[in-house]
């Protein structure tokens, strides 16, 4: 039986990860997080030893690493914790699987682009953060890259699943208000978290290592993306599409947010026949399991 560590559990994709992977039989599930609960080993990524020797004593077939600081405007103030979370703590996982010949899988964003692009990034354009978060998730994937012999770097944007997330904002707001204002000039692809699970899952037993995007197809911006699930919740709440400018004059946020920042999964269309659902279906099949 192969033994998989998952560190970031309690997060939303470690808990889509868990969903998946409990389907298989022949995979016992190590669940790590910094948060202390029932089944959970307490490992905090970004303490060197604790990794080190956590992967001596499992001996694992694969590290997933669903860890991660995602306040990206808390970071904008908080440059260190994120480097340590976002950037130290990969490298220590990549140190770790090294160590005992164990895969691993490191999640990554779209905040690693600049985010003015014009067209799809692909995994070999050029990467440009402009915000804290997107610096350290970078620096992250280059010391995954410098550490690890057996890795996959999966780069996902938009995402939603059981935690806190933009869906639930919206859907809490309209509990509240017969009006929201959302921004329309932002565009992206909304990923659910079981849709990169899945892809995850399907990657990691192959040899099919390097660096990939992973988003649901389509886009959209999230004045439609809100459009889209009020729709699909019955929700009568108003969408007021404003543009970002609008928007930060009443609601200032710390961290920039990518203008564009679709993702195109060209490495998983060039090396496999793995294609992720359309965000439409996506979003369509986490409302009905949510409502
Ligand atoms: N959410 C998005 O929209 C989005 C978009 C693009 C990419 N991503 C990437 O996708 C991945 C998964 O994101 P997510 O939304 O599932 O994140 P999440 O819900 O914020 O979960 C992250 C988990 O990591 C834990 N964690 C934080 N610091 C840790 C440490 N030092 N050691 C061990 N665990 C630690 C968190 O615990 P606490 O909650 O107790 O801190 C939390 O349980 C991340 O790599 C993220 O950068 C996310």
């Amino acid at each position: 039986m192969d033994k998989i560590i998952v560190t970031g559990c309690n997060g939303q994709l470690g808990r889509a990860i868990n969903k998946e992977l409990c389907t298989n039989s022949n995979i016992e599930i190590i669940n790590t997080d910094v948060f202390q609960g029932d089944g959970i080993t307490p490992l905090d990524i970004t303490n060197v030893d604790a990794v080190v020797n956590l992967a001596r004593k499992i001996k694992p077939a694969a590290i997933i690493n669903c860890a991660a600081y995602t306040a990206v405007d808390k970071q904008e103030s908080d440059v260190d914790l994120s480097y340590k979370i976002n950037a130290i703590g990969p490298r220590n996982l990549a140190i770790a699987a090294t160590e005992v010949g164990a895969k691993l899988v490191h999640v990554s964003t779209d905040y690693v682009f600049e985010g003015n692009g014009t067209r799809p990034y692909i995994e070999f354009d050029k990467t440009g953060p402009v915000s804290v978060y997107g610096k350290t998730k970078l620096a992250g994937e280059e010391l995954v890259k410098q550490f690890a012999d057996k890795y996959f770097i999966v780069r996902t944007a938009w995402l939603y699943g059981d935690g806190k997330n933009f869906v639930k904002t919206m859907l809490s707001l309209s509990e509240k208000m017969d009006e929201i204002s959302v921004v329309m000039d932002q565009q992206g692809t909304p990923t659910s978290a079981k849709e990169l699970a899945k892809a995850i899952c399907y990657l990691f037993p192959t040899d099919n290592f390097g660096t990939f995007h992973g988003t649901c197809e389509g886009s959209t911006n999230w004045a439609d993306f809100t459009d889209e699930i009020f729709r699909i919740a019955g929700k009568s709440t108003k969408v007021n599409h404003v543009t970002t400018r609008e928007y930060l004059e009443k609601n200032p946020q710390a961290a920039p947010r990518p203008a564009y920042s679709i993702l195109e999964n060209y490495m998983l269309k060039l090396t496999s026949d793995y294609m992720f659902a359309d965000w439409h279906d996506a979003i369509e099949e986490y409302l009905k399991e949510l409502l």
